[in-house]
Parts: structure tokens; C-alpha cells; sequence
């Protein structure tokens, strides 16, 4: 497990808006390990959606990848053609969103949208053929067979992010970015999809990026955990490592301020104050104005990510 899929390399992604140019993602440096779980988490607005969906190039006016490169299995996304993205698409890299709704074709019974999926890639199958895998992947995704034939709206929350689930691994695809699967359900139905997951990956070996604004999430299902903060990455280190110790004030904050089993010892707190607007962001740390620890030097410079322990980094002048 320490073949990298995915190398991100100053990652500088932008939004025109009526306001004024919003920083979304922020000179990101990132590595996707083969076969790994990596947790993204941060606050609400802190750019985890926008990498997420660059990594497919599906950044779309008012939003512009503005710098960096990001190369999966080799290759330069950012350096594709349109139509080279559509095949990796789906095929190779594949997106859970939070949202099974607005990515099911209402219209549409459930077998077709495999089937479509299905041969739009791979155009040699048989109908008959793809109605078979999903069958098989209808299986693995607990729900009976005979549901193939219903429409979305005939089915429940639970059971739509399971469809949205199997069609993104019934090609097999080597990186899955799920952005919050599981924000829309209840903690019930939350608890099953998150088990099915990480089964689901274990079997079929397939790297995920994890997208969450919710600290236990990650904690259950991430090897890794990457922590974002106003576009830029706070800290990154493997999940029992963080959790045992955070180096960030941020990470720190955002462990203190949830109710998490795994922590001992535990005061609730909230963390103070709330993130940054993106827009003209200062050059210096963008969070000393909430940080408990904030130092003089911290409003000179913006801290790079350092070593701060074996595969572990954080950008803190605590640590340069
Ligand atoms: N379509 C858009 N138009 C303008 N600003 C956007 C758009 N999408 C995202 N942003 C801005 O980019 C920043 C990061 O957003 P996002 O990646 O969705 O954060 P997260 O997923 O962490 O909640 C936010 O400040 C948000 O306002
Ligand atoms: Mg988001």
C-alpha cells in the first residue's frame, strides 16, 4: 500500500465571483496512496468539494483550476482532452455525491442506468450482460434483485445511496471520491452504508477519497487523514495517529469540539469563531484569528506543511 495513485502538486483553484475571487483550493500538495481510504475533512466551505471534483475536472464556471497539476496513474489530468476525461470518467475515477437524487435520472428505471453505465464504457457487453453484473452488484449491496426494475423515486434514501454506491464500483474504477455519501440519511441508514463501504472497498481494493465534515466518519473508515482549512491543507497524518495526537491547533479544535467515543477524557467544546470568507485571503496563517496558540510570527508568514512525525505532516509555526 504505498504505490501512489494520485500526486497533487500546488493545486490552485478559483472562484469569479460578484464579490470578488475566492481562493477555493489553495497551492494544495496531496498523495493518494493505491489502495488507501483517505479521509478529507474541514468546516463547511473549506474547499474539500472543489478538490474533490477537480481531481474529475468537473470544475465549472465561475470556477477555474488556475494552477498545479494533478497526475493520476501517470498522466496529467489537467493536461487531458475533453474526451479523454469522459473515459476516465466513471471508468477509472468515480464520484459518490452526497445527493443520490440529483445524479439518478428520475426518468430512468435502475437497471438502465447500469446498463448505460455500463456500456458506455464498455460497449462490447451485452444488455443481458450488464443487467447480470448489476444483479450481482445488487447482491453485494444487500437489495433485492427484483428492486432493478423500480425508478429512483420507488426507492428509499438508504437504498438510492447503494445504487449510487454500486454503479460507481460496478467498472471497477480505481479511485472512488465520495463527497459526504451518507449527509443525507439518518443514523441508522448512515451506519449500514458507512459497514457497506468499507466491505465494499476491502473486496474490491479500490482507493477512496472520503469526504466529510464529520470527525467520526473518518475515524471509522480512513487509513489517512487529510485536514482542511480555508483551502489549504492544515495537516495530514494516518488516522490513529491523528486522533491520538493532533499537531494542529485546528485539528485539535475540531477533535475537542465533537462528542467522539474514541476520545477519553473528553470536554465538549466548540471551536470559537468561524472560518474565513476565501475572498482576498491574507498571506499569512489563515487560521491565527481563532487559534488558542496564535504566536506574533503567525501573522508574517504562511506556514508550509513539515514533518511532524513518521508520514505525517502539519502547517504550524508551532513545528518550523
Ligand atoms: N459554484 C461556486 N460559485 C462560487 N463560489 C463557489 C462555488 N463552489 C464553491 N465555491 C466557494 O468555494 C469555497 C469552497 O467550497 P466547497 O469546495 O464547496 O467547500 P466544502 O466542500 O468544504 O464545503 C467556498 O468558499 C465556496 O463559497
Ligand atoms: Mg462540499
Amino acid at each position: 500500500m504505498n504505490e501512489t495513485l494520485v500526486t497533487i502538486r500546488d493545486l490552485q483553484v478559483q472562484f469569479d465571483t460578484r464579490v470578488g475571487r475566492v481562493q477555493a483550493v489553495d497551492h494544495v500538495d496531496l498523495d493518494i496512496q493505491h489502495g488507501e481510504v483517505l479521509g478529507l475533512v474541514g468546516e463547511s466551505g473549506c474547499g474539500k468539494s472543489t478538490l474533490g471534483f477537480s481531481i474529475l475536472r468537473l470544475i465549472r464556471p465561475p470556477g477555474l483550476i488556475v494552477g498545479g497539476s494533478i497526475v493520476f496513474d501517470g498522466e496529467n489530468l489537467l493536461a487531458q482532452s475533453e474526451a479523454e476525461m469522459n473515459r476516465l470518467r466513471g471508468k477509472r475515477i468515480a464520484m459518490i455525491f452526497q445527493d443520490p437524487m440529483t445524479s439518478l435520472n428520475p426518468l430512468q428505471r435502475i437497471d438502465d442506468h447500469f446498463v448505460e453505465t455500463i456500456r458506455t464504457h464498455e460497449p462490447q457487453v451485452t444488455r443481458e450482460q450488464a443487467v447480470q453484473r448489476a444483479r450481482d452488484m445488487f447482491e453485494h449491496l444487500g437489495i433485492a434483485p427484483e428492486r432493478l426494475i423500480d425508478y429512483p423515486h420507488q426507492l428509499s434514501g438508504g437504498m438510492r445511496q447503494r445504487v449510487m454506491i454500486g454503479l460507481a464500483l460496478v467498472l471497477n474504477s480505481d479511485l472512488v471520491i465520495a463527497d459526504e455519501p451518507t449527509t443525507s440519511l439518518d443514523v441508522i441508514v448512515e451506519a449500514q452504508i458507512l459497514d457497506l463501504m468499507r466491505d465494499l472497498q476491502r473486496e474490491y481494493g479500490v482507493t477512496m477519497i472520503l469526504i466529510t465534515h464529520n470527525m467520526g466518519i473518518v475515524a471509522e473508515m480512513a487509513d489517512r487523514i487529510a485536514v482542511m482549512y480555508a483551502g489549504r491543507i492544515a495537516e495530514i497524518a494516518p488516522a490513529q495517529a491523528l486522533f491520538d495526537s493532533p499537531k494542529h491547533p485546528y485539528t485539535q479544535g475540531l477533535l475537542r469540539s465533537i462528542p467522539n467515543i474514541l476520545l477519553k477524557d473528553q470536554e465538549l467544546a466548540s471551536l470559537p469563531g468561524s472560518p474565513p470568507h476565501l475572498i482576498d485571503q491574507q498571506p499569512w496563517c489563515r487560521f491565527a484569528p481563532r487559534c488558542p496558540q496564535v504566536m506574533p510570527a503567525c501573522r508574517e508568514v504562511n506556514p508550509p506543511l513539515v514533518n511532524v512525525g513518521p508520514r505525517r505532516q502539519a502547517a504550524c509555526l508551532l513545528y518550523q
